[in-house]
């Protein structure tokens, strides 16, 4: 059935009846009806009521190129009449999925030749978990089974994914973290930062990982885990001092790094890859929404000499993958996919142009009486809400201040996400320096709502 086939209302009734949402209350929506998005075009999105709506989201961080990109819809197309699937167990491959391995080898700093395909961010980081303890049982040290990540980290849902982030609503549910995960202190400043200047709170918050290292035993800690910017846990951008130091720790004691690009991957800060910004060397990435702009589902690791080398040379059969491991319709989507970013120039467009556009326009947010700190990095960006600009004291944890905000983004054709005091976005890399105008308009108009909120109800 096409859309208009239906009236809102029979959709949201269906919506409730049958459709379980990802991190939803599944009561409380059906109380109050999904919205329901019908179509794209660039980086706007309409809804059923025929409302035009900014996504500065990107729909969940991926839609890189924007919306209704032809390459990609022929490219899908193409693939599906040729070839519309076939595994790569078997000793077997197909010619999507070699391009794209090559094509991502080419894209990623130079450590990186190969590549493991997946059907998602989750499944590539569960990938990440099996490959990092076999690579220390070949190489004699099954001992090394201990992944050290990051309290409020986001790395997927899987049981592997959801223990290695660390997200303390969802350890709540299931007994997570699964055994051999150990989480640090999150690089944000604004709450850990006690004092220090950001520089030096880098430093300090890198040298929790030494610490931890120290308490578990080296010669039992396999890898650390990060995201360069972590994004779900609210756009936390570390001060420039952290990643070198976490680098330097991890070489000290041969611990491998891997790096989650899952959200930083394909442009986003400004660089093919999140490390290239923050001056990192990992051994392992992470990767997915971005390689397709979301056009359909891929996920992968991108692996480093290091470890290829030794699952290569010395590993004979590694007992992993899916059934989806390089799915020809999502690999020719993926390399139309970065074709497009390359031809465009969208990469460098980030880094040279757009990004500071943000900057500066995020940097202007930071007079109203609401923001208590404004940062951006590349095409993402947080502003945090406070009740005193000069303290940054934050407003009661029961105002929800960020929810006040994000509906009047809803109602106001704007897509901002609220994670907790803090409004993040991270737009389409083809949004152009008038939509940004456009888009900080928006931005502060909802804001003035939201202030308007805060002084009638006497939340400060
Ligand atoms: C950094 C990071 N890693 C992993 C994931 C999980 O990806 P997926 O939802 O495709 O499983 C996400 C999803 O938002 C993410 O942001």
């Amino acid at each position: 059935m096409t859309p208009s086939t239906r009236t809102t209302r029979q959709w949201q009734d269906a919506d409730a009846a049958h459709f379980l949402h990802p991190f939803t209350n599944f009561q409380a929506l059906a109380k109050k009806g999904s919205r329901i998005i019908t179509r794209a075009e660039g980086i706007y999105l309409w809804d059923s009521e025929g409302h035009k709506i900014l996504d500065a989201m990107s729909g969940l961080w991926c839609v890189n190129v924007g919306y209704g990109q032809q390459a990609l819809i022929d490219a899908a197309a193409r693939q599906m009449k040729e070839l519309p699937f076939y595994n790569a167990f078997f000793q077997t491959a197909t010619p999507p999925a070699i391009e794209l391995a090559e094509l991502l080898a080419e894209v990623s700093p130079p450590q990186f030749k190969h590549v493991f395909f997946a059907g998602s961010g989750s499944e590539g980081n569960d990938t990440v978990v099996r490959m990092v303890r076999r690579y220390w049982d070949i190489l004699g040290q099954p001992e090394r089974q201990v992944i050290i990540s990051r309290h409020n980290a986001y790395h997927g849902s899987t049981m592997a994914g959801a223990s290695l982030g660390g997200m303390s609503g969802m350890h709540a549910q299931g007994g997570l973290p699964i055994p051999g995960i150990e989480h640090i202190n999150q690089p944000y400043w604004v709450e850990n930062g006690h004092g220090l200047g950001r520089d030096e709170f880098g430093l300090v918050a890198a040298r929790w990982l030494e610490e931890k290292i120290r308490i578990i035993g080296p010669e039992k800690v396999a890898a650390f885990i990060g995201e360069p910017v972590q994004g779900a846990g609210g756009v936390i951008i570390p001060p420039a001092t952290y990643w070198p130091e976490i680098q330097r720790i991890c070489d000290k004691y041969g611990i491998l790094l891997v790096s989650d690009e899952v959200i930083c991957g394909f442009g986003r800060t400004g660089r093919w890859f999140g490390c290239e910004t923050f001056g990192m060397k990992p051994d392992l990435m992470t990767f997915a929404k971005g390689v397709t702009s979301g056009y359909v589902p891929l996920g992968g690791v991108m692996v480093g000499e290091r470890v290829a080398r030794v699952l290569i040379d010395q590993g004979g059969e590694f007992e992993h993958g899916y059934t989806y491991s390089g799915h020809p319709v999502a690999c020719a989507v993926g390399l139309a996919n970065l074709r497009l970013i390359r031809e465009l120039g969208l990469v460098e467009r980030v880094h040279d142009d757009v990004g500071p556009c943000l900057a500066e326009a995020f940097a202007s947010l930071r007079e109203h009486p609401l923001v208590g700190d404004a940062e951006a990095c590349g095409l993402m960006g947080a502003l945090l809400l406070v009740r005193d600009k000069a303290s940054l004291a934050p407003f009661p944890h029961q105002v929800g201040i960020g929810m006040v905000c994000r509906g009047h983004c809803f109602a106001n054709g704007l897509i901002m996400r609220a994670v907790g005091n803090r409004m993040i976005i991270a737009p389409p890399l083809v949004i152009t320096r008038t939509q940004i105008d456009e888009m900080t308009t928006l931005i502060r108009r909802c804001l003035d709502l939201t202030l308007a909120d805060v002084q009638r109800e006497g939340w400060r």
